[in-house]
């Protein structure tokens, strides 16, 4: 039987969207001092979906590069997380099983809560694996993160997809030992069905994701996990990235650390870079960060990773996570790269107009203008059915 420390994440590639909004013209637009965002909450710029993206042509385009590599033989579960979900009962991850070609031998599920959705299904996967070695699973975390304009929470907002490839004798991070869990009931950021934006107590959002951060090491250690100082870096779910360094703090201190003496810009500062210029994107958040971390050009091997994942409502998890050695082969540095700089610059205007396109709810034929360049595009809303095409 495999050990649990030879299974983990074998293969990571993220896609983002067409467009972006520099908070420069957020800042404009409302007049707010440019330095609360750039330093107060440590966002640059916030990737924007084009009228003819979704969590599903995100999604597809962060695993294609994957399915491209390693084939679809064994993998036999997808499971797509997100909160930005396009219907109630179908799985967006059909959508995406069905634009990548793969096999029907495959059970495909959609997984929700909040931001920490896209942890469970990496537990949930490495759970499958252990029972048969042989298989991987594709594990999609993509969101679309939308609040109200005019809202506190605009300039937190972004969107993008990762692609994860979970299996034995992993490529890049071994998930080793134990995880440290927390669940309390709490209203700090919701979003109802017949609502397209998030509601949100600022906060206490704050507030619950810092009591989440003492839960979970509470629990890790508990059950037998690490020293804090064993860690080479932390990567933190990222509603903004200043919220890492935030998060990292009240950990060395609850911790009783002095935290003037602990060098917390280097264990987190590696894992802002992606987060910093594309935004929340919710589920792919924390693990935008580990992309941002392993493609830093620093050597990680055999170093232990912390992860810290959080979905309000609440639901976190901190669990470790192990280097291997030569990673940086498999790596895609220049792809991620390549995603973000491609994206064309909106003004303030035009990103208003996205962000208060909707479709239509009359059943009619509603095709969307094309705008995207990438690969994957919802081409129309018809019969109440999303029309997909792949280029
Ligand atoms: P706000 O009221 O606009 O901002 O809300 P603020 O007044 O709290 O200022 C933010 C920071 O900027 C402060 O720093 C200010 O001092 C500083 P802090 O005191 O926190 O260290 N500042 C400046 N710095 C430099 N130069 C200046 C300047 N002015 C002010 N001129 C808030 C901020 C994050 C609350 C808001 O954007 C929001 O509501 N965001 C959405 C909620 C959120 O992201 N919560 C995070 C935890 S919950 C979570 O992570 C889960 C989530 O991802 C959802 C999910 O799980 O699905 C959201």
């Amino acid at each position: 039987m495999a050990s649990q420390s030879a299974i983990g994440i074998h293969d990571l590639s993220f896609a983002t969207t067409e467009f972006v909004l520099p908070h420069t013209a957020l800042a404009a637009h409302n007049g707010t001092d440019i330095g609360k965002y750039h330093l107060g909450i440590g966002q640059h710029s916030m990737s924007v979906a084009a009228a003819d993206e979704d969590v599903v042509t995100l999604a597809a385009a962060a695993a294609e590069p994957l399915i491209a590599r390693h084939g679809t033989d064994r993998i036999r579960t997808v499971v797509f997380a997100t909160e930005s979900s396009i219907d109630q009962a179908k799985s967006a991850g059909v959508y995406v099983h069905s634009l990548l070609g793969m096999p029907s031998y495959t059970r495909v599920v959609e997984l929700k809560q909040a931001c920490y959705g896209a942890t469970a299904a990496l537990q949930f996967a490495i759970g499958l694996v252990h029972r048969d070695p042989e298989q991987q699973v594709l594990v999609i975390a993509s969101d679309v993160s939308k609040y109200e304009l005019d809202s506190p929470g605009e300039a937190t907002q972004g969107a993008a997809a990762v692609a994860l490839l979970v299996g034995k004798d992993p490529a890049l991070v071994r998930i080793d030992g134990p995880s440290g869990l927390f669940t309390a009931d709490v209203m700090d950021f919701w979003r109802p069905n017949y609502r397209e934006s998030a509601l949100v107590d600022g906060q206490e959002s704050i507030t619950a994701y810092l009591q989440a951060v003492e839960g979970t090491w509470k629990d890790y250690t508990e059950q037998g996990g690490q020293a804090l100082d064993a860690f080479s870096a932390f990567c933190y779910h990222q509603p903004f990235t200043k919220m890492a360094h935030k998060a990292h703090h009240h950990l060395l201190s609850t911790c009783g650390y002095d935290t003037d003496a602990v060098d917390v810009k280097r264990l987190i500062g590696r894992t802002t870079a992606y987060n910093a210029v594309v935004g929340n994107s919710y589920t792919a958040s924390m693990y935008l960060g580990l992309a941002a971390l392993l493609d830093h050009p620093e050597d990680l091997t055999d170093q232990d990773v912390g992860f810290f994942s959080y979905g309000s409502g609440s639901v976190a998890e901190f669990f470790a996570g192990r280097v291997v050695p030569g990673y940086r082969k498999h790596l895609r540095t220049e792809q991620h790269r390549e995603a973000i700089d491609r994206r064309g610059t909106l003004d303030y205007a035009a990103y208003r107009e996205l962000h208060e396109r909707s479709f239509p709810t009359d059943g009619g034929d509603h095709p969307t203008p094309v705008q995207t360049t990438g690969s994957f595009r919802l081409a129309a809303l018809r019969g109440h059915k999303r029309i997909y095409e792949r280029r």
